[in-house]
């Protein structure tokens, strides 16, 4: 069986949680690649209300293992504090693994972020603040410390001592703050790899041998394809490697790039942003403000960020950065979310082009110059003004709402074989299902 990668093709918050809940259902093993707990995805199911920021999707199905790969960077408190509050809601943890070789975010990590934020005043990237940057930082600059070395109490302290050296000498000469205390860092974090032992595992192996028995494996992403480092709207982006677009979803558990054949896409049916940078379709006032309460949708699933609560940015869909991402991660299959949020809009639009100094282009400007500078032109379509949280067939969906659909199919020339209507797991409208079988004839 291939491997499927989920993969935001926008700013992040896109609903991957929701679409892994709903997809994981044909998989056996579903795994976590890239980022950190900057990434929030909610999940509602009949099991209730779920935020998870490292832990995948999966972890709803018992039947299932759910697997924290080497690509991800792990908070342990935030890691634990997930699993806690899992179990203690009756959601069983027992056939979670988590890479003995995934970074760990470590307490200045959270400290230098939120440091450098304030240094880069009105240039500042609006990061989650979480630490996930700094920790890739010190990944890539080799000095990170892995879960494998929270196991070993004396490697632990052969690593850390001279790191928090290191660090103490940020913290006091940049920020001016107090240095931490090896002691207190060291017996915290020995304790928190006590409590993450049985969880640790060679997961690589576990995928390899998974793929090897013909397993269904799904790669969950995090973040979307335009906050990622070499394809994003840099240095607006978040700081992930492995990449957050589906070509980092095999390096990051340890498989190679054969084993992935499927890519689904998870796009809204309008674009949200948190943090900073150009969003080119950015709507304002009255008319973003509806949307960002939820627009004529669901009730209670208003545009606030799962991990930071801030309020998130709203703009229509941007099909030039639809194609773009469609290209970057090949995606071979669009899940297309929140149409029921449009419901209330009179007009609904979507951005077929740009034009920059006078002249129309119908790509991603290379620059960020040429992302600032990006006018969208729109093509108007009128809105459906009805509820379609019930639907569940494409028939059955009012006749404007399709055709608002088939538009963003034939722009991004690519297949959309879900459409979501509501949170809940049940909320879709499916027309072709993750292993390719017509359900529904369009
Ligand atoms: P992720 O980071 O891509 O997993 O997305 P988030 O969970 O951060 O944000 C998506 C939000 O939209 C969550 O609050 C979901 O519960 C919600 N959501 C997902 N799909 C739908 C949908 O089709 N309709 C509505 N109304 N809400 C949805
Ligand atoms: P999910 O997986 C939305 C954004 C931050 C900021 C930038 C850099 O829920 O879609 P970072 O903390 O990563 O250094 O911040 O990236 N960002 C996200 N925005 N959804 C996410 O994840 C995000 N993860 C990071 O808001 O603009
Ligand atoms: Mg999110």
């Amino acid at each position: 069986m291939p491997a499927v990668v989920i993969i935001g093709g926008q700013w992040g918050d896109e609903g991957k949680g929701r679409t892994v809940d709903f997809h994981s259902q044909y998989c056996s093993v579903i795994a976590r690649y890239s980022a950190g707990n900057n990434a929030g995805h909610t999940i509602m199911n009949d099991q209730g209300k779920f935020a998870l920021h490292v832990i995948p999707a999966g972890i709803f199905r018992s039947d299932k293992i759910c697997i924290i790969g080497h690509g991800v960077v792990i908070d342990p408190a935030v890691v634990l504090g997930e699993i806690q509050g899992l179990e203690d809601r009756g959601v069983s943890t027992k056939n979670l693994r988590i890479s003995r070789n995934a970074n760990v975010i470590m307490p200045w990590h959270p400290i230098i972020d939120k440091g450098d934020e304030l240094l880069r005043g009105d240039l500042a990237i609006g990061t989650t603040g979480t630490g996930t940057g700094p920790a890739f930082h010190d990944k890539v600059a080799r000095t990170g410390i892995r879960i494998a070395d929270l196991l070993d109490a004396e490697r632990f302290a052969e690593r850390l001592r001279p790191v928090i050296e290191y660090k103490n000498r940020i913290l006091i000469g940049l920020y001016g703050l107090e240095p931490l205390d090896y002691e207190e860092v060291y017996e915290n974090y020995l304790n928190f790899g006590d409590r993450l032992r049985p969880y640790a595992d060679d997961t690589a192996l576990l995928v390899q041998e998974a793929h090897a028995d013909g397993k269904m494996i799904l790669l969950e992403g995090a973040q979307g394809s335009l906050l990622d480092l070499d394809t994003g709207t840099y240095p607006y982006v978040t700081s992930s490697v492995p990449a957050s677009i589906a070509a980092g979803g095999p390096a990051g558990v340890g498989l190679g790039p054969t084993a992935v054949e499927k890519v689904i896409g998870v796009y809204k049916a309008y674009q949200t942003r948190v943090g900073n940078g150009p969003m080119p379709t950015e709507i304002f006032g009255q008319e973003a403000e509806d949307i960002r309460q939820g627009g004529g949708g669901v009730a209670g699933t208003g545009e606030f960020g799962t991990t930071t609560g801030r309020a998130r940015r709203i703009g229509w869909f941007d099909g030039v950065l639809a194609r773009h991402t469609a290209a970057i991660n090949g995606i071979t299959s669009i899940a297309l979310t929140r149409l029921d949020t449009l419901s209330h809009a009179e007009e609904v639009k979507i951005c077929t082009g740009y034009e920059i100094g006078g002249i129309t282009i119908n790509t991603m400007p290379a620059t960020l110059w040429g992302m600032e500078q990006a006018k969208p032109i729109y093509e108007n379509m009128p809105g459906w003004g009805e509820d379609v949280s019930e639907v569940r067939r494409l028939a059955d969906l009012p006749v404007n709402a399709r055709n608002f659909v088939k538009a963003i199919e034939s722009l991004i020339g690519v297949s959309i074989d879900m459409i979501s209507v509501g949170p809940e797991r049940d909320q879709a409208i499916v027309t072709r299902d993750i292993f390719g079988t017509v359900i529904e004839t369009k």
